[in-house]
């Protein structure tokens, strides 16, 4: 894994694992050796390590964390890098990241390519940078520099990096980096080591940056750490502060929020990968793409094709409907550059692309059809019927439903094997999960290909079965139903939305059906009231859009309690003859997320997820469940399933007659096994 080439008086040490050269043991023995050996050469002169194939490195290898350490260790390699007596330049290209950055601070000088990008993201996998990153970068770049890195985790720019006084010299490109950096260490001739330097700050400075911050790093223990152990470098010698680093690292690294986010980290990796499909899967092109609605679903899901350089043909109706839509995404993309993070020829180049229709066979030369119209069965088949005859052989023609089955929809076509369902969430432009839903007649490459086209736009997809709701929305029925049950027993939608809140949702069940809408899947008939939603909707509480819904709304959209819901739950419970008790937060725990989870185990038993840790990046993604805690599924294992069952046992009967435990749920807790297929 580290291959070495003496160019005359210059050692090239180059780091070959791939796919990220990740600093597992084998690559972090194989660099101490070369770096070793090299001292003792008097023909070497000066050492340039690199990356091969596409990048630097991509850190330490988060694989064996939590494992038993093997020698050396990053810290002890990064340490002989820096004690180097030779010159040692690092040449990064792609990426450097984490552990790699760290090599690079511990090498002398630094040589980057043009694109290449240079970070500290441990954070997000809930740790601090380990291997002196803390110590030597605020050394390099001052406090405020490194603090923004490494407690953001975002990389920089090698041209912001040399502006930083990270990186020493750019390169001409990534071709010619190799000798550009043999070329550079053979005019230096001593060792600059960054962890002879000191930096300082007033000590109220990092109080201000936590301040600042507050928002972001609420409740979480990596980045106050991270504030920590860069306020130690201002403090402290080299070793020390290493010694702080070390000890906070260890600290973080056995929490549970480090094992959680690093769950996270690699459970969207694996949902990319679709059980019985052949790697070599020949993908079908997708370079135009039709969308039907263009009503907010439609109008999002366009813009993400948009953005991605893909024309889209937009079919609606009626004129009107149409300009509303179009007048819609332009709107959102002003928003985004009146922020700064688009250019209006970015604007107009993306508004460029879409072509607005009311013909519905303008869609004959698309490659992909999205069908986002409002949830009505029969309306789509009548849709996906017209689009067989339109659309040209080997198109793929997919649905956005939410809830619906994508069997019945593909079956009023004689393609079938063409159809699946890309189920987007609210705002589609926004919101990174795609469910690609797989009928039961979907051929593997349109599959295969909907996950891609789906990445390609910077989306996270995960494959769902066929069932109501799919994983993530059918979650949501047992949770739903259970926080309105709670509602008329005795608890208030702000309590029950609190416990959501406090345990790190965005928002609690009532908020969010106040912003979907409270009216999706009313009957509309206002005389007709036999539920609570039926009463809040016959009022014309239809949710935020109306200012009123479970809560009251100002113009700003900012929630209070409403008295007026108070009266409609108090008179619902009097007509239902319900005498309201005090409800604790334990219970509204248990049936809103124990029984969340006891819906995931059902959907894992019957095959509609491929496997627990997609549930997990189906919550994380569409839902905003809290990456510290990993998903439902992770958490339920945090928990403990024991535990779970045995709650979910003793309300029961509060849960209903249709409640049922899952089976798998039963036998995972009874086998001490996690939660999974
Ligand atoms: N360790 C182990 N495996 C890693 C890894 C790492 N640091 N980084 C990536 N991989 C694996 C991925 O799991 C994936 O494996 P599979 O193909 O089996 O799913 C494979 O490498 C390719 O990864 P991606 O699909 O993510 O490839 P990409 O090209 O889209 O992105 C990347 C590359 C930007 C490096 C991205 O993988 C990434 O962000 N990696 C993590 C970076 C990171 O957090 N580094 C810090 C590590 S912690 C550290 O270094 C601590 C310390 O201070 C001691």
């Amino acid at each position: 894994m580290i291959e070495t080439k003496l160019h005359d008086d210059v050692l090239e040490i180059v780091m070959a694992n791939p796919p990220v050269n990740a600093l597992g043991a084998q690559v972090r023995q194989g660099l101490a050796k070369a770096l070793a050996d090299a001292q003792g050469d008097p023909a070497i002169k000066a050492i340039v390590i690199r990356g091969a194939g596409k990048m630097f490195s991509g850190g330490a290898d988060i694989t064996e964390f939590g494992k038993p350490p093997v020698d050396p260790w990053l810290p002890q390699v990064v340490d002989a890098i820096e004690a180097s007596a030779k010159p040692v330049v690092a040449a990064i290209h792609g990426m450097a990241l984490g552990g790699g950055l760290e090599v690079a601070l511990g090498a002398h000088y630094r040589i980057a390519s043009p694109k290449a990008r240079l970070g500290l993201p441990e954070v997000s996998l809930g740790i601090l940078p380990g291997a002196g990153g803390t110590q030597r970068l605020p050394r390099l770049v001052g406090v405020e520099t490194a603090l923004g890195m490494i407690v953001s985790g975002t990389p920089i720019a090698a041209s912001k990096a040399a502006q930083a006084g990270l990186v020493d010299k750019l390169a001409e490109s990534d071709e010619s980096l190799a000798a550009e950096a043999i070329a550079y260490a053979r005019t230096l001739t001593a060792p600059r080591r960054t962890g002879d330097r000191s930096v300082s700050a007033d000590p109220a400075v990092f109080e201000q940056f936590a301040a600042q911050n507050a928002r972001k790093i609420k409740g979480l223990d990596a980045p106050q750490a991270c504030i920590a152990a860069v306020k130690a470098a201002t403090e402290l010698p080299l070793d020390q502060g290493q010694e702080k680093e070390r000890a906070l690292f260890q600290q973080l690294v056995a929490g549970e929020q480090s094992k959680a986010l690093r769950h996270v980290f690699f459970a969207e990796r694996a949902a990319a990968k679709i059980d019985g499909l052949p790697k070599d899967i020949q993908l079908r092109p997708i370079t135009k793409v039709g969308v039907i609605g263009a009503g907010t679903m439609g109008g999002g899901i366009s813009m993400n094709f948009l953005s991605a350089n893909i024309p889209v043909t937009m079919v609606e109706m009626a004129q009107d409907a149409l300009d509303r839509g179009i007048g819609v995404m332009r709107k959102n993309y002003e928003a985004t550059a009146a922020k700064g993070r688009l250019t209006a020829e970015q604007v107009e180049k993306a508004m460029g692309l879409v072509t607005p229709t009311l013909d519905f066979s303008a869609l004959a030369d698309c490659d992909l059809i999205i069908e986002a119209v409002y949830e009505n069965m029969d309306v789509k088949k009548e849709i996906f019927a017209r689009l067989h005859g339109i659309a040209k052989p080997g198109a793929m023609l997919a649905s956005n439903t939410s809830y619906l089955s994508i069997d019945e929809i593909a079956a009023t076509t004689t393609r079938p094997q063409d159809v699946l369902g890309l189920h987007f969430f609210s705002p589609a432009n926004v919101m990174k999960l795609v469910e690609v839903v797989r009928g039961a007649k979907t051929a593997p490459d349109a599959l295969a290909t909907g996950m891609d086209i789906a990445r390609k736009i910077g989306k996270v997809p995960v494959v769902a079965g066929v069932c109501y709701g799919f994983i993530g929305n059918r979650m949501l029925i047992p949770r739903q139903a259970n926080a309105n049950a709670l509602l008329l027993e005795g608890a208030t939608p702000e309590q029950v939305d609190r416990v959501h809140t406090d345990f790190g949702m965005p928002m609690g069940p009532f908020q969010m059906a106040d912003l979907a809408g409270v009216d999706i899947g009313w009957h509309r008939d206002p005389s007709r009231i036999e539920s609570l939603q039926d009463a809040l909707c016959a009022e014309g509480r239809w949710g935020q859009k109306k200012q009123a819904g479970f809560y009251d709304y100002d113009e700003k959209r900012r929630p209070t309690p409403s008295p007026v819901v108070a009266t409609i739950i108090d008179d619902f419970r009097a007509r239902a003859g319900i005498v309201p008790r005090d409800i604790s937060d334990e219970e509204i725990m248990v049936r809103t997320l124990y029984s969340m989870v006891n819906e995931g185990a059902k959907i894992l038993e019957e095959g509609i997820a491929q496997r627990a840790s997609d549930i997990d990046v189906v919550w994380n993604y569409g839902y905003g469940w809290p990456r510290h805690k990993g998903g439902p599924m992770f958490w339920a294992d945090t928990v403990g399933l024991d535990k779970i069952a045995q709650a979910l046992t003793r309300y029961q009967q509060a849960l209903g007659a249709e409640f049922t435990l899952s089976p798998l749920l039963l036998e995972c807790a009874a086998q001490g096994k996690p939660l999974d297929r």
